[in-house]
């Protein structure tokens, strides 16, 4: 449910004459949705037209500056053709490609249909796939047309003066000249800073998740970065200066993309379109998978319970026996970045393949904290397993368990499945 503190921060806009909006956004690096394993979560591209559609079609300029996933695995080709699409669902001007993108892109077949959904520029673009450097749209601001000039450079290729080549000459004609850098360091910043005057903003790769301003947030050029995985939409507001021949005035805001903001159907089902493809690919069944050392072998939590009964029980009243149904009730359970965390051993070759296959190997069982069985059930017990304290963070992740850091003996006393070692009928 949307707080009311909410809804008033991406309150639709009313429509201006003096000012007009550029939204950035970039390195969604596969997030297409947060995993929803915990609270709090920020991103979800059907999220994401909350934050855009505050402003008036005609009052904005939508940019990604590209970076769409982390590989080139099965799974990565298919979130970048969903990305592809979730773009032009959610009405992008621009997309600013990386050498990365196109190389995918190209391999996919993808990019030669993309110009007719949105424009394309890049720092990378190779004479044989010709796309460009720069994309310009006009906006009207108080009646005088502004050139919005949006360029891709590369300082690791191409001397910063020649970064004048990308924008239009100063006409009289108020100009926004953004630039987008595919690699920078606090001395390039300072040479554009020296050398470009003319450049308004500039938009740094990201290392971190949230977007930042690097530097003056009033100097010029205004640089920043637009952050990771979706979580937030960089906002650039540009409004006309009190008097014709005062620059432009621009304003910096990130916007979280929260989870409480109202989905977008069409995404929505999008990423359901994502889930089936997934899951008809059969990326579960394909998954690499390692021998366990010493021939051990996963044999599943039912395979405890003959002699550890009690434990078993305990074990199966708690929030671990239900992951994987977890799992089905939002539909992820073919998708191996979810599952493998919900059940037992998915990388390795005695482990989880799928529910039919595999179906002792479904949710966070024994196996999973205390290692593989088979040696400890030959031998009746006298092979000791492996020390299970240290397992919990290989899952309870900051991203996955917010609550876990801090709560450590809470979280133990909540799993707690073991008996006291005199306890009475304790195999021990
Ligand atoms: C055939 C009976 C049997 C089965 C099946 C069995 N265990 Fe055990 N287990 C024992 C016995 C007996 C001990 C006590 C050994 C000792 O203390 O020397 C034991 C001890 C343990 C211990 C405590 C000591 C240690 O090695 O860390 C854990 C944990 C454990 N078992 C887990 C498991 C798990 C997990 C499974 C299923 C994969 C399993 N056991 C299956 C008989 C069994
Ligand atoms: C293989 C991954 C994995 C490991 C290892 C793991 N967990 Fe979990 N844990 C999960 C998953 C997945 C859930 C969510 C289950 C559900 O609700 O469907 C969960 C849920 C829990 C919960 C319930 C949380 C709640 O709010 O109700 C507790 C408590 C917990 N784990 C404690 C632990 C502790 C303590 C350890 C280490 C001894 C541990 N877990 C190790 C994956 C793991
Ligand atoms: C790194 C391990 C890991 C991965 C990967 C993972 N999960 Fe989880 N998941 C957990 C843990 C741990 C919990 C329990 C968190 C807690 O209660 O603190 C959990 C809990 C959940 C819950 C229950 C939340 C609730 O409110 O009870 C859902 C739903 C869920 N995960 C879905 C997913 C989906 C969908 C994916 C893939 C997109 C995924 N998980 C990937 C570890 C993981
Ligand atoms: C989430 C991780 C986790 C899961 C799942 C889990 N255990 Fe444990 N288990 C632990 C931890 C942690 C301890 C406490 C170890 C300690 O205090 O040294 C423990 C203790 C035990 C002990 C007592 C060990 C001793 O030395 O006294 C037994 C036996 C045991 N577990 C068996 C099982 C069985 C059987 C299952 C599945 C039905 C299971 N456990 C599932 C983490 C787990």
């Amino acid at each position: 449910m949307r707080s009311p503190k909410k809804t008033a921060e991406y309150e639709k806009e009313p429509p201006t004459d003096d000012s007009f909006t550029v939204f950035l956004t970039g390195n969604e690096l596969g997030a297409l949705k947060p995993c929803g394993c915990s609270g709090g979560q920020l991103g979800g591209l059907d999220r994401r037209p909350a934050v855009l559609n505050a402003v008036p079609e005609d009052k904005r300029l939508i940019i990604d500056t590209g970076s769409f996933v982390n590989g080139d695995s099965e799974q990565d080709l298919i979130k970048y053709h969903i990305i592809i699409q979730a773009l032009q669902l959610l009405d992008y001007d621009l997309v600013s490609l990386s050498e990365q993108d196109i190389e995918t892109g190209r391999n996919l077949g993808l990019l030669e249909g993309i110009e007719s959904t949105f424009n394309m520029i890049s720092s990378y673009g190779t004479s044989e796939m010709n796309i460009p450097a720069k994309f310009t749209k006009e906006f009207s601001l108080k009646g005088r047309t502004v050139l919005s000039t949006v360029a891709a450079f590369d300082p690791e290729s191409t001397p910063v003066d020649q970064i004048e080549e990308l924008f239009a000459l100063p006409s009289g004609m108020p100009s926004l000249n953004i630039l987008i850098l595919s690699k920078s360091d606090p001395e390039t910043i300072k040479s554009i800073t020296n050398t470009a005057q003319f450049v308004d903003c500039v938009v740094c790769p990201s290392e971190s998740d949230e977007p930042a301003v690097i530097g003056n947030p009033n100097g010029r050029p205004l640089a920043f970065t637009v952050g990771r995985f979706g979580r937030y939409v960089c906002g650039l507001k540009v409004t006309a200066p009190p008097r014709v021949g005062q620059p432009l005035r621009l304003a910096f805001k990130a916007f979280p993309v929260e989870e409480d903001l109202p989905k977008d159907e069409s995404l929505v089902k999008l990423y359901g379109d994502y889930q089936q493809i997934v899951k008809d690919r059969n990326l579960l069944e394909k998954h690499p998978r390692f021998a366990l050392p010493n021939g051990l072998e996963y044999t599943g939590s039912k395979s405890c319970k003959p002699c550890h009964g009690y434990e078993y029980e305990t074990w199966s009243n708690n929030a671990h026996a239900k992951a994987f149904s977890t799992l089905e009730q939002v539909n992820s359970q073919f998708d191996p970045e979810c599952v493998v965390c919900h059940v037992i051993g998915l990388d390795y070759e005695s482990g989880f393949i799928s529910q039919q296959k595999t179906g002792h190997l479904i949710n966070v069982g024994c196996e999973n904290c205390h290692g593989s069985g088979s040696e400890h059930i030959l031998t009746a017990g006298a092979t000791e397993l492996t020390e299970p304290k240290s397992t919990c963070l290989d899952c309870h992740t900051p991203e996955q368990s917010g609550d876990y850091a801090g709560n450590e003996d809470a979280f133990m006393e909540k799993i707690k499945h073991w008996r006291e070692p005199n306890a009475a009928g304790n195999v021990k």
